[in-house]
């Protein structure tokens, strides 16, 4: 089976999944970070080479204080609790984004898990926090436009790898799959350079209840898909009379 190398997953439906039972959103996130943990083991014993999860946006700040407080604190103890196995699997983790509105507890976390998993050879996970895709890309057209401004380059040697090498994936392999779960059928501000060729894969299954089983049928979906990056069908260019 044709499997993807960089899955990047919107886990979307904690909110909806607690109220549906008559519970605080907050439960749902933690139920939610269970189903994180359990597809990044998934993830690594599956040999990805890249996963990032969009555990934040940017426009998620508009949330109550209290909901925020939560997630943070949820986010502390996940990089905890997990900082010794994920070294063991080999894990190397990222943030991609932005942590400066973060509480200094939580930064410092990320940080000393960054520096704890740096020499991890195996999957990289970015964790995406205060994400904006659209922010990601004029940031990058800055640091181009100074590379133009100080004479480092021209105007017309701009090129797609010049703009992809100044995003915060730039380290990683070419993303292959989105998973979104929860229903919408939307992007979100996310990754919006990175999946210009992903196979796009809707579930409505909630988060919460988005586990290892549902992550293994969105690959297999994936497997199935004949993937052209704009070609004709391979069968009608691989040149056979
Ligand atoms: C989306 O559900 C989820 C979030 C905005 C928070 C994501 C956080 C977690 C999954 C837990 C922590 C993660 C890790 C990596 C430890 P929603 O609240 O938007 O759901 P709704 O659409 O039903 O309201």
């Amino acid at each position: 089976m044709n499997q993807p190398q960089h899955v990047a997953i919107i886990m979307d439906g904690n909110g909806r999944w607690a109220s549906g039972r008559g519970m605080p959103r907050y439960h749902g996130h933690r139920v939610g970070a269970e189903s994180a943990r359990e597809i990044v083991r998934t993830a690594g014993e599956l040999k990805l080479k890249a996963l990032t999860l969009y555990t934040l946006s940017g426009d998620n700040f508009k949330r109550s204080k209290r909901e925020l407080g939560f997630i943070f604190a949820l986010l502390d103890h996940y990089l905890l609790r997990e900082r010794q196995e994920l070294q063991k699997n080999g894990v190397c983790l990222r943030v991609i984004g932005s942590i400066e509105r973060l509480p200094p507890k939580t930064q410092s976390m990320l940080q000393e898990t960054e520096a704890y998993l740096q020499a991890g050879k195996g999957m990289v996970l970015s964790i995406a926090l205060d994400y904006h895709g659209r922010s990601e890309i004029s940031a990058a057209c800055q640091r181009v436009a100074e590379l133009v401004a100080t004479g480092a380059m021209q105007a017309n040697e701009i090129t797609d790898a010049t703009v992809a090498n100044q995003l915060q994936t730039v380290a990683l392999p070419e993303l292959d799959l989105l998973i979104r779960t929860g229903g919408e059928q939307r992007i979100s501000n996310f990754l919006l350079w990175q999946l210009a060729y992903a196979e796009l894969y809707f579930t409505p299954t909630l988060w919460p209840d988005f586990r290892a089983a549902d992550f293994l049928v969105a690959l297999e979906a994936f497997g199935k898909c004949e993937r052209r990056f704009g070609l004709e069908q391979v069968s009608m260019t691989t040149g056979s009379p």
